[in-house]
């Protein structure tokens, strides 16, 4: 094969030859990716990945390698099985039994854990009785790979209960994220798990003590939360009973029933802590009494060292901080708290918490010291600088083009039939609503490019071009938008309304924040860029579970006609026959007609 003649060229050209051939690329790797993969390497050769030496990685490879140029040779599969399951009457971690859906048994799920440039595959066993279900790699560029991101009814059809589905693809960025269920609300009764790439980081640490999971807890299922969320009447989307701290909470009805998340320092050691915040609904500020935080990446982008006291998290988001247990050793709280207005939603549990515990302290005792309280907003942070730059030129956007790539939000309050008042969220006036038997890929598959306005498509097709999208709008909720396949620059973020006059001055194209999701003001606007270089098909939407189930999103499709050469297409077709044939027969309840299927 031409693509692995070049490779091993390649390897050998940098004297990586000895390490090819202890792990040769496993013959199942995905067989696409291999003549594409850039191993050049990045930089000076650096010694050893090691507490003191975290900015390298594989000596040729370091912090300011830009991933899209050149990433470390695949040499290992890291495989997972995981098995999704109807858990009734699941004793949950509050002392409330409830019915959840568990993968492999546990919340969170188990942590998928590959190193930059890996291959991650995973099977997905669907052992539900009559749900669906995809799982989305949130975070993963999928650069190349549409095909693997695992969102129902864009990418793929939903797996049938009784199948299991092959996911495979390639790291090319690191850091820390999660997957998640992309089928309705179904993340909420707890399919989801955290996912962590190693690599280098920008700053040293000694230990990396893994995913650090938050998540919004509630005692009824997703499911039929939703049904609540979409009725007008009802106001608000429900409060969450609890807020988790990996997976663990005392409830806060003061039964003492279940325990706190105890997390172990070592004294005097730098900590990685890879902060996620995994909710449905609840955006929050997390701080950490006595410490303070050196973020080091912003979702999967490095950054410069920044201390901050506080952050803020949306849902979807995630920090990789590191933290020095350089204080007496005690435990200590990890503090949350939601905002006084409940913009970012509302939780049963006014002080959710977990604890620190530094080694030597007691291993019963709760802390003492409360901390100072935080003032929690409701608002993104700002103000990070990532370590690999992108810039784009001064003045490079025009009025036109906000004019033409504005994506209002909005709320309807509509009337259904049986229903009566309910919420349906929109953007640029379209409530979103994929086809699950029908994903866009298959649309590229069999050519076919009448897509219903239902699936709120809007097709780029220049390539590698800066695209500029305004999002925004005039109600007073944040949304946290989040965009899949690609991470983007934050150009601007401000309340009331965009003036181009005025704004479009302003934007910053001068390496400014970049991730995947970001807290959308309310009332207000996200000056958004991203470059057209991944052909594939990607949602953008709020990641907040009842806002997109109830319409909040809209999917790219980026360079269609140069997807059918560069992926394989025709690997979504079994599932979707065997999808189609499932809502034909099968025992299940139909999605509702105001469900997004997201
Ligand atoms: Cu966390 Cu559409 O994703």
């Amino acid at each position: 094969m031409p693509g692995c003649s070049l490779t091993r060229l390649l390897f050998t050209l940098f004297g990586l030859l000895d390490l090819t051939l202890a792990n040769p690329i496993k013959a199942n790797a995905n067989p696409f990716l291999l003549a594409r993969q850039t191993i050049t390497p990045g930089g000076q050769p650096c010694g050893q990945h090691g507490p003191e030496n975290r900015r390298c990685w594989r000596n040729l490879w370091n912090i300011a390698t830009d991933p899209d140029v050149s990433i470390p040779p695949a040499y290992n599969n890291r495989y997972y099985d995981l098995h999704i399951t109807n858990a009734t009457n699941w004793p949950g971690p509050d002392g409330v039994r409830k019915h959840a859906m568990l993968i492999n048994n546990q919340f969170p799920g188990p942590t998928i854990e590959a190193e930059w440039g890996d291959y991650i595959v995973v099977n997905v066993y669907n052992d539900l009785q009559d749900n669906g279900t995809s799982i989305h790699w949130h975070g993963i560029r999928q650069f190349g790979e549409s095909n693997q991101d695992g969102t129902n009814g864009v990418t793929e059809c939903p797996i049938p209960p009784g199948h299991m589905k092959t996911y495979s693809f390639h790291v090319t960025q690191y850091g820390t994220s999660w997957y998640h269920s992309h089928f309705s609300n179904q993340y909420g009764n707890g399919v989801l798990g955290a996912l962590i790439v190693k690599g280098p980081a920008s700053a040293n640490y000694d230990i990396d003590l893994g995913p650090y999971i938050i998540s919004d807890y509630y005692h009824e299922t997703a499911d039929r939360l939703h049904l609540q969320a979409e009725l007008a009447r009802n106001g608000p989307p429900p409060d969450s009973d609890n807020i988790l701290f990996r997976g663990k909470n005392i409830n806060p009805d003061g039964s003492g029933r279940g325990s706190y998340d105890r997390l172990t320092l070592t004294p005097g050691k730098k900590h990685l802590l890879r902060l996620i915040n995994a909710s449905v609904d609840n955006s929050f500020t997390v701080s950490l009494v006595g410490h303070n935080f050196t973020v080091i990446a912003t979702d999967m982008v490095p950054v410069q060292p920044t201390i901050r006291k506080s952050l803020f998290m949306a849902v979807g988001q995630r920090y990789d901080v590191i933290v020095t247990a350089d204080q007496p050793v005690d435990n200590y709280w990890l503090n949350v708290t939601l905002e006084a207005n409940n913009n970012c939603g509302r939780s049963r549990n006014p002080y959710p918490a977990g604890i620190i515990h530094y080694e030597g302290a007691s291993p019963t005792a709760l802390p003492t010291n409360r901390g100072t309280p935080i003032v929690a907003t409701c608002t993104g942070e700002t103000g990070f600088t990532p370590v690999v730059p992108r810039n784009i030129p001064p003045n490079f956007f025009r009025p036109s083009d906000i004019a033409s790539n504005t994506l209002p939000i909005g709320l309807n309050i509509v009337n259904h039939t049986t229903k009566g008042q309910i919420f349906s969220w929109h953007v640029k006036d379209t409530p979103i609503s994929v086809e699950w038997g029908h994903p866009v890929l298959e649309y590229i598959l069999e050519g076919n490019y009448s897509f219903p306005a239902a699936i709120n498509l809007i097709q780029l097709n220049q390539k590698d071009t800066w695209t500029l999208f305004l999002v925004h709008s005039s109600l007073s909720l944040p949304h946290p938008i989040h965009l899949h396949g690609h991470d983007f620059l934050v150009l601007g973020l401000g309340t009331g309304t965009f003036d181009p006059q005025k704004h479009l001055p302003l934007l910053n194209y001068s390496n400014p924040v970049r991730r995947d999701v970001e807290q959308l003001p309310g009332p207000g606007w996200a000056a958004i860029a991203f470059k057209t270089d991944n052909p594939g098909v990607w949602l953008m939407h709020c990641h907040i579970g009842w806002h997109v189930a109830m319409g909040l999103g809209v999917q790219f499709l980026e360079r269609a006609s140069e997807m059918r050469v560069l992926m394989k297409l025709d690997q979504v077709v079994p599932n979707c026959n065997a999808w189609r044939e499932y809502e034909r027969v099968g025992n299940w309840l139909p999605r509702g007609d105001t469900d997004s299927g997201l």
